[in-house]
């Protein structure tokens, strides 16, 4: 299969209203404009909008960070709705690709990692920053942007690489759509056992359960969810001890929607909650 059969897209762009402007090296690139209505509340503004940039409405896997997925906005909804679990907290964005879920979070939080694996997916969740600075008081200082690979934790760390300081001060891990592929959740699992080191943290991740039809076995398969779910299984028997107490669960989506999106019933938000256990007096 050649790079322009085997791309994706995301069913966001074919709902949200985009804007064709010129990137770099004269590719092309798309403005979307995501609105969204805040719950009301004495503090906060009621309408917010947002501009995000696209690299391409397709783009190859390895570049699926550069468009906005809806597991994304399943989680921004969440966290707008449950702003107070987020409120002067310092979150971890793993695999924030355009920077969405990082610019939602920052509205409520003190500090936010946006990491992901590539310079080209971080510049681009660098200048929606700059591109939404307007909109939350000081947004650029809340935000950081980290790399931070799954596939190459622990090693030679550079200059924007996230520190092991920083990692050990994050409260809450949010990861939108990052599960789609086995050996990447098998990575994905493997960093954040590094990450909660049986220390008192949530995470919450939501996807897009995919089927597709196995000629083998003649049925609807889904096997990146199946492996999700043996992660989630092995991650509980790795960190569950006499210090640490590991929980995880699916979270009902009955939360209010406050972005446009299509809300399936195989989108899905996961909180895992690891809580250090202290001895008995
Ligand atoms: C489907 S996209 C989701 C992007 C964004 N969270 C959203 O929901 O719109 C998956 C994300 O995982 C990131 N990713 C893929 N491999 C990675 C790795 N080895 N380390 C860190 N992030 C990775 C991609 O760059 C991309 O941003």
């Amino acid at each position: 299969m050649t790079e322009e059969e085997n791309k994706v897209l995301s069913d966001i762009h074919v709902s949200t209203h985009y804007e064709e402007v010129n990137g770099a090296n004269s590719k092309k690139r798309v403005v979307s404009r995501f609105v969204f209505t805040l719950p009301i509340s004495e503090e906060i503004d009621s309408d917010h909008d947002e501009n995000l940039k696209d690299h391409n409405l397709e783009t190859v896997l390895a570049d699926v960070g550069l468009q906005i997925w809806s597991g994304c906005l399943l989680l921004c909804d969440y966290i707008i709705y449950n702003n107070t679990e987020f409120i002067n907290k310092t979150i971890l964005d793993l695999g924030a690709g355009c920077g969405l879920s990082s610019i939602v979070a920052a509205m409520f939080a003190s500090t936010v990692y946006c990491t992901d694996y590539s310079d080209d997916i971080l510049d681009l969740a660098r200048e929606n920053i700059e591109l939404n600075n307007h909109l939350i008081p000081d947004l650029d200082n809340i935000i950081e942007i980290r790399k931070l690979d799954w596939m190459n934790w622990g090693c030679v760390k550079k200059e924007n690489d996230l520190s092991v300081k920083e990692a050990s001060e994050v409260e809450v891990f949010i990861a939108a759509e990052v599960i789609y592929d086995i050996d990447l959740t098998t990575a994905l699992f493997n960093t954040i056992t590094y990450l909660l080191d049986s220390s008192s943290k949530t995470v919450y991740i939501s996807l897009e359960k995919r089927c597709n039809f196995s000629v083998n076995d003649l049925t609807v398969v889904t096997p990146a969810y199946s492996h999700f779910l043996e992660c989630l299984e092995i991650l509980q028997s790795n960190l569950q001890s006499a210090d640490c107490r590991l929980e995880y669960n699916r979270v009902s989506c009955d939360f209010p929607q406050y972005f446009k999106y299509s809300r399936l019933k195989e989108l899905e938000l996961w909180k895992i909650t690891s809580k250090k256990r202290y001895p008995k007096r």
